[in-house]
């Protein structure tokens, strides 16, 4: 194993009616005394789901109220309209209104881009240079006080809500990254499965490969011996692979959605990778694509992640039998040759998922003429991993990139 430290700062409330039975005592614990609290959302799924309610309903039983006086603190400032991908100039516009309105609290309510764009927003409103490029381009450390950060998740899928990562784009350099930080760690999540139950099919399926795919990135790196971040990883993909068929099956299922909402955290917060490389080649790729086309993060890494791993098979050979047989259960005396058999493990990967109904070309995501024009461009543009068993070059990008056409 490569040496590592570990570390996770929040506190997480998981289970029905959490934000409820939580959320007043965490306020009393982490928000800064005499200031507003701000909460961030997006577009408006909350209100349906029962999530922004909850919230309100306990912040106004504590005196913050929406008609309050910023300077005497104890408002409630909204900052809703938070995209899917956000922007740099959304967050940039959040951090204004938090720095403006003496905010003390900031929580976020909903999925993975609302989380992100909270958690970076907590980090810019504190600092007096430019977060986007001390932080996300240049990775300086971080010495300023961020402004406490809390979630309430609506959508599992990213682990945003135990970990210090937050992607953001840059939309005018088409520019789209992350960082981890553990200052951006939110102080806590509050995570109730029922609040998932309003997302539609398209997301559980994109949201719940995302989590999938943060396993199989870490998973497959180094090192290839036998250690216990790859044990885990290995429970995990198997378990959340059962949970998805039946969340598919039956969307209403609270014991696959309560499943998959902790799948997303354990996946993300940073167990699985102690010890690893770390690949997110996929991520990478993923991430640049979304950067022009804007399209949905779990359906693009669900198009590229068996094209990305047939290229980089024999580069990992022993890690992708392993897969094959631990993780979909094939049997090495079925095959004539090592190759063969991790191509299988491959190949299960891919008919799950045609079966869970996910996209497995770029044409299914909606990609058209301009969108294939644009491919050298994008594949020019992505970040090369360092971890993954083969650093890819720019030109085999973009081969992947038209095979997934
Ligand atoms: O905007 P609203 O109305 O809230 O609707 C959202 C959004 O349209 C909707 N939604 C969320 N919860 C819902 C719901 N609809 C109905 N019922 C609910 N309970 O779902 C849509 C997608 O939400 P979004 O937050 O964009 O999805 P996701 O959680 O997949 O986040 C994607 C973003 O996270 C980044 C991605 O790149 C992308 O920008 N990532 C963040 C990571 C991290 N912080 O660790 C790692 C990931 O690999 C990823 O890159
Ligand atoms: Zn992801």
């Amino acid at each position: 194993m490569k040496d590592f430290s570990w570390e996770c700062r929040t506190k997480v409330e998981f289970g029905k009616g959490c934000v409820k039975e939580h959320l007043a005592h965490l306020v009393e614990e982490f928000a800064l005394p005499g200031r507003s609290i701000m909460i961030g959302y997006g577009g408006g799924s909350v209100k349906r789901n029962g999530a922004y309610d909850d919230v309100i309903s306990v912040l106004e039983s504590l005196g913050y109220s929406r008609a309050g006086d910023p300077e005497e603190g104890r408002q409630i400032i909204e900052f809703p309209g938070i995209m899917s991908n956000p922007t740099l100039g959304k967050m940039k516009e959040g951090a204004g209104l938090a720095s403006q309105m003496n905010v003390g609290l900031i929580i976020g309510i909903g999925g993975g881009s609302v989380m992100d764009c909270c958690k970076a927003i907590s980090v810019q409103a504190g600092y007096d240079g430019d977060a986007w490029e001390d932080f996300w381009i240049q990775g300086k450390p971080m010495t300023h006080k961020v402004i406490p950060c809390g979630v309430v998740v609506t959508m599992p899928a990213t682990g945003s809500e135990v970990n210090g990562c937050a992607v953001l784009t840059n939309e005018e350099t088409h520019i789209k990254t992350d960082r981890d930080y553990p200052e951006m760690n939110p102080l806590f999540a509050l995570m109730d499965p029922s609040y998932t139950l309003t997302m539609p099919l398209r997301q559980l399926r994109a949201g719940t490969f995302d989590i999938l795919s943060h396993i199989m990135e870490t998973y497959f790196s180094y090192p290839v011996e036998d250690n216990p971040a790859d044990d885990v990883a290995e429970g995990l993909m198997r378990g959340l692979i059962r949970d998805f068929r039946a969340a598919v099956e039956d969307p209403a299922a609270y014991p696959a959605r309560s499943n998959i909402m902790w799948a997303a955290s354990l996946a993300e917060n940073r167990i699985i990778k102690t010890g690893k490389t770390k690949d997110f080649q996929a991520h990478n790729m993923e991430h640049q694509l979304s950067a022009y086309t804007d399209c949905n993060h779990g359906e693009g890494l669900a198009v590229l992640h068996p094209v990305y791993y047939r290229h980089i098979c024999k580069d990992g050979l022993g890690k992708f039998m392993r897969f094959a047989d631990r993780v979909w259960g094939l049997d090495r005396e079925e095959y004539n040759s090592d190759e063969a058999f991790a191509l299988a493990g491959i190949e299960e990967l891919g008919s799950f998922i045609k079966e869970i109904g996910l996209p497995t070309t770029l044409r299914e995501l909606g990609f058209g003429k301009e969108e294939y024009e644009l491919l050298p461009e994008i594949a020019e543009s992505c970040f090369i991993s360092q971890g993954a068993f083969r650093p890819l070059t720019k030109e085999e990008i973009l081969e992947i990139y038209k095979e997934c056409w």
